[in-house]
């Protein structure tokens, strides 16, 4: 993906990529999709894939993955213990982020248990810069509480901030003055999954681990999205700009203690794992990685997609692969924009985000406004988008509900996966329900399980509002699905 200019002046990305496999997707009727999601409790995790035109639910495990990834996964070498396939990925880890030990994970949240199972205890403090659900739910598990320390202008829904994924080093400080004794280590999420997949800077990243090293602890980043933030440090940080991707990498790389990924994202393949400099943490580690996921040499992935992730990771040095996720997110992000549409700016990585507050401000908070357009999208365009609001988080020890400090719905573009036209489509489809704004209502739950609610909750709408979206629908498109 380039920003290759146009002689007509039109500003669109252009792939630098050609499509050699395909697969059929069906647009169901939305008479059809209104039953779909009320089949699915409202919950867009629970629709079933048939059911579904453009499934932007999200980027893990999705992406479209290169003749090279294919052909790597027919060399893999499938021996239990020792295999050739586990040092090529141990070897391209140590060449790309310099860490001598690696230990696999079926994937991103099963090293983040491994992870709160070394470190964390009761009552202790796990400062980042903003909290991902799973991460969230292991350290809560065990009694650990999270201390989000972003910059306020992170949560803030339209900045031109460059790097709104920053942390903000005063409250960090603080964080260690106040309760240093209980923090174990510092977690930075490089990008940030749940405010917009919004980037940190790479001074800021240094700065971080520079204080947190000061006090004497270690720092953990989560890579899963780090393909994102590469490229945004390379084109809006000016001190970074005449840096190659991996010589960021290197630089970011040195300065970590533990590196953990989802390589669902990480990579374009599905597995995980966590890269470490020092042999003595590696120990620490090691032997929950056979306890829970497999042996040592595979951690319950399969060895072909640890070749893909091989190539993957090799992949990602490359701003023509890397750039085509955050290029196709802003194409989309700034034509909702011009449409007026509400939406988080700037385009960060991960995909475009819609504002629920301010699409549907008649919706309370208690309504769940970010659910509620999940389901008027889906409804609207057959696209599948994730609830990142009040639903996503958990209730309180009380029982009293966590209102999100954001009510976001997720378009996940997941890498060279769409094509623009299916982008123009979504953002058709959104600007239509967005001028039938008035007539979406809120949910409630039906059934709503104690941990982890948006994925297996139960909804229903409060009102009779998706029969009236889809008469408005019927009246506009006429026989058009
Ligand atoms: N950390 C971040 C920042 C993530 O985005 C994810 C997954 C994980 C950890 C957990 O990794 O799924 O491999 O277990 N994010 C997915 C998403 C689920 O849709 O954004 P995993």
């Amino acid at each position: 993906m380039s920003e290759i200019q146009f002689y007509t002046g039109e500003n669109i990305p252009l792939e630098l990529h050609k499509v050699r496999i395909v697969q059929k997707l069906d647009l169901v009727p939305v008479e059809r999709r209104a039953e779909a999601i009320n089949e699915a409790g409202n919950n867009t995790f629970l629709l079933k894939n048939k059911d579904i035109f453009l499934d932007m639910l999200t980027d893990s495990g999705v992406n479209a993955m290169s003749d090279r990834q294919l052909a790597a996964m027919m060399i893999a070498d499938d021996s239990y213990a020792g295999s050739a396939t586990f040092t090529r990925l141990t070897d391209k880890l140590e060449e790309i982020f310099g860490t001598k030990y690696f230990l696999p994970s079926h994937q991103g949240r099963a090293a983040e248990n491994i992870l709160a199972m070394t470190f964390v205890r009761k009552g202790s403090i796990i400062p980042m810069n903003y909290h991902f659900t799973t991460t969230k739910a292991h350290i809560t598990r065990l009694g650990g509480y999270v201390e989000e320390v972003v910059i306020d202008e992170g949560i803030k829904i339209t900045s031109d901030h460059p790097f709104k994924g920053n942390f903000d080093l005063g409250k960090l400080k603080r964080v260690f003055e106040e309760k240093g004794d209980r923090i174990p280590f510092v977690r930075i999420e490089a990008g940030t999954n749940l405010i917009g997949g919004q980037p940190l800077s790479l001074e800021n990243i240094e700065a971080v681990a520079d204080m947190t090293h000061s006090y004497g602890k270690l720092v953990v980043m989560d890579a899963s999205l780090l393909q994102d933030n590469l490229y945004f440090i390379k084109t809006r940080e000016e001190s970074a700009k005449n840096l190659s991707i991996r010589e960021i990498t290197k630089r970011i790389s040195a300065k970590m203690d533990i590196i953990y990924f989802s390589a669902r994202k990480l990579g374009f393949a599905r597995g995980g794992g966590i890269a470490i400099h020092d042999e003595k943490l590696y120990l620490k580690m090691r032997e929950l990685v056979p306890m829970f996921e497999g042996f040592l040499t595979y951690g319950g992935m399969s060895v072909r997609e640890m070749e893909a992730m091989t190539v993957g990771l090799e992949e990602t040095m490359d701003m023509d692969v890397i750039s085509q996720g955050p290029l196709f997110i802003k194409y989309m992000t700034d034509e909702l924009v011009k449409l007026g549409v509400p939406v988080v700016t700037p385009a960060g990585g991960l995909g475009c985000h819609l504002d629920a507050t301010r699409f549907i401000p008649q919706v309370k908070q208690e309504e769940y406004p970010a659910g509620a357009l999940a389901a008027a999208v889906y409804i609207a365009g057959g696209i599948r988008g994730m609830e990142r609001g009040t639903i996503s988080e958990q209730r309180e020890e009380d029982g009293s509900e966590h209102l999100a400090s954001v009510e976001l719905l997720r378009l996940a573009l997941p890498r060279r996966v769409f094509t623009l036209s299916q982008v123009k489509y979504a953002i058709d489809r959104i600007k239509w329900l967005y001028d039938h704004r008035d007539l979406i209502g809120g949910l409630r739950f039906t059934e709503e399980p104690s941990s982890l609610r948006f994925f297996f909750g139960r909804l229903s709408p409060t009102s009779a509002w998706q029969e009236k979206l889809v008469k408005a629908f019927r009246n506009d498109f006429k026989e058009s699905l």
